[in-house]
């Protein structure tokens, strides 16, 4: 059996007793011919190797450069290095693959975010990256955990579909036709009744139509996979491809489903903060450093760790849309006109505005109701006795220090009719969705879900400025490189 190894995580919580171990990894540095700080990405801490002087073949020594891979088998010993308890006291060094150490870009220095992007394929062996993409993993695992333990059943809705669930018309189309010879139809018009499904489809958007099919036999269902959007945002919140965790609850309001939001992002902290402390404390450093560069005035008031604890020890703000721009219209950004963009009733808050409510008014996750029916989908519930000219929907976005919107979600139109009406109004094709319709004619009821964004929610935790840097290969406008 060639993998009897212990993995270096493991072996560095042991205690050093003379054990026989093999441990196979990657070299970070090799120091005067002696000393092998070798990493296998169970974490960031390198285990280090000593071979002994005058043991090993100099033709064996020189192959032991940065990257090479190595298979050790040696003793384990106390260590008197710093800042280490055991090492490894190698009696045989394989080479497992060579690594020409000149043509290797990851040099033991600091790189920048930018040009390790344009490396993606190998920055997982950088420290920074090793950290964000076990956090990453342990909050998949985590998501997965909590809707388990509260009996939601974990639905796999489509990638492909024919619908728009958001109406935004921000689709990937999928298709199988000719680009030089599309068929057109009687009116020159492109006719995918010759498509490979034989009809237009695309990448989803979102999978709550389909979960809402699902919530109202489950009662409870939740999504979890890749989701696409053609919009043309070069920010560092907006990917082309993304991660979407899509909980939908039949028998539940706009208040049920924001109380289980807040749970639910409250427990994701809580989990990280219990199960990858070492990496968070790294990133943390790692945030504080690159604060260091900035003018006091950009910097924050927290540092990463402090700012989870504050999220996890503090109930969400909740308030209003209407509330929401009267804050805005008080404010002293507004009133020294420090908005790019007018505020008034009926506007899609922008980002500046967002942030204005969510780190200089309240300093803390808000959740914002009752938008205007008009700047949200379709399927949201219409709520009952507003002003004309003043409608709102039972909607709820939540707001995240430094990421802007983290969750989107609402309460659904239940009733058969409001929802006809409001696709109607929307130029929602009412005919292709008939199968979302018959969930109302069917035993509707009172039901509401969410949206989380995965790649926003590991931004938040690890502290990571960018979202192209916690999700492994981004796709972004003109950028699907790997
Ligand atoms: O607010 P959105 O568009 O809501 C929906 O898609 C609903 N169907 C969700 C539901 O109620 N089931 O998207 C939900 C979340 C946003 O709050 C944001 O965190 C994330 O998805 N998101 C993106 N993340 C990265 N890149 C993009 N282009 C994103 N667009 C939305
Ligand atoms: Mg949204």
């Amino acid at each position: 059996m060639f993998n009897k190894r212990i993995k270096i995580k493991e072996l560095l919580a042991a205690e050093p007793q003379q054990q026989q171990v093999t441990v196979m990894g990657w070299v970070r540095t090799f120091r005067n011919n002696q000393f092998v700080a070798l990493n296998d990405g169970s974490t960031n801490a390198n285990l280090q190797v000593v071979l002994e002087l005058g043991k090993f073949d100099e033709e064996l020594l020189k192959r032991i450069t940065t990257s090479a891979s190595l298979k050790v088998t040696g003793t384990v010993i106390p260590s008197l290095g710093k800042g280490q308890k055991l090492e490894v006291k190698a009696e045989t060094v394989e080479i497992l693959g060579d690594s020409d150490a000149e043509a290797y870009p990851l040099q033991p220095k600091k790189h920048s975010l930018e040009f390790l992007r344009e490396i993606a394929h190998l920055r997982f062996r950088t420290n920074t990256f090793g950290a964000v993409f076990r956090v990453r993993h342990s909050i998949a695992f985590a998501i997965h955990k909590f809707f388990n333990d509260k009996g939601f059943v974990y639905l796999h809705t489509p990638i492909i579909t024919a619908s728009d669930a958001e109406g935004a018309g921000e689709m990937f189309r999928v298709s199988t036709l000719p680009f030089d010879k599309t068929p057109r139809d009687e009116n020159g018009a492109v006719n995918f009744k010759e498509d490979f499904f034989g009809r237009a489809t695309n990448l989803t958007v979102s999978g709550q139509l389909e979960g809402e099919l699902g919530a109202t036999a489950f009662g409870e269902i939740y999504t979890f996979g890749p989701t696409f959007r053609a919009e043309n945002s070069n920010t560092a919140r907006h990917l082309a491809e993304f991660w979407m965790v899509e909980p939908e609850m039949a028998f539940c309001d706009l208040e049920d489903n924001m109380n289980l939001a807040e749970e639910f992002i409250k427990y994701i902290i809580r989990h990280a903060m219990e199960h990858n402390r070492e990496d968070l404390e790294f990133l943390a450093q790692r945030l504080a450093d690159e604060e260091k560069q900035l003018p006091q005035d950009k910097r924050s008031e927290m540092g990463l760790l402090e700012k989870l604890e504050f999220v996890l020890n503090n109930h969400f703000e909740r308030i209003t849309y209407t509330e929401a721009i009267e804050i805005l219209l008080q404010s002293p950004a507004y009133k020294k006109k420090k908005f790019q963009y007018e505020v008034k009733w009926g506007i899609d808050m922008q980002s500046e505005h967002e942030r204005y409510l969510v780190e200089k008014h309240f300093k803390k996750p808000v959740i914002v109701t009752n938008y205007p029916a008009a700047i949200k989908a379709f399927y949201m519930r219409q709520d009952d006795g507003c002003e004309p000219g003043r409608e709102t929907v039972a909607a709820m976005d939540i707001l995240a220090p430094g990421i802007g919107e983290i969750v989107g979600g609402s309460q659904r139109e239940e009733r058969q009719d409001r929802l006809e009406q409001r696709m109607k109004e929307m130029h929602v094709p009412a005919e292709e969705l008939w199968w979302y319709l018959d969930t109302r004619r069917f035993g509707t009821v009172p039901h509401a879900g969410f949206g989380l964004g995965f790649e926003r929610m590991v931004q938040f935790v690890t502290g990571m400025g960018n979202i192209r840097d916690v999700i492994a290969f981004p796709r972004t406008p003109k950028n699907c490189e790997f």
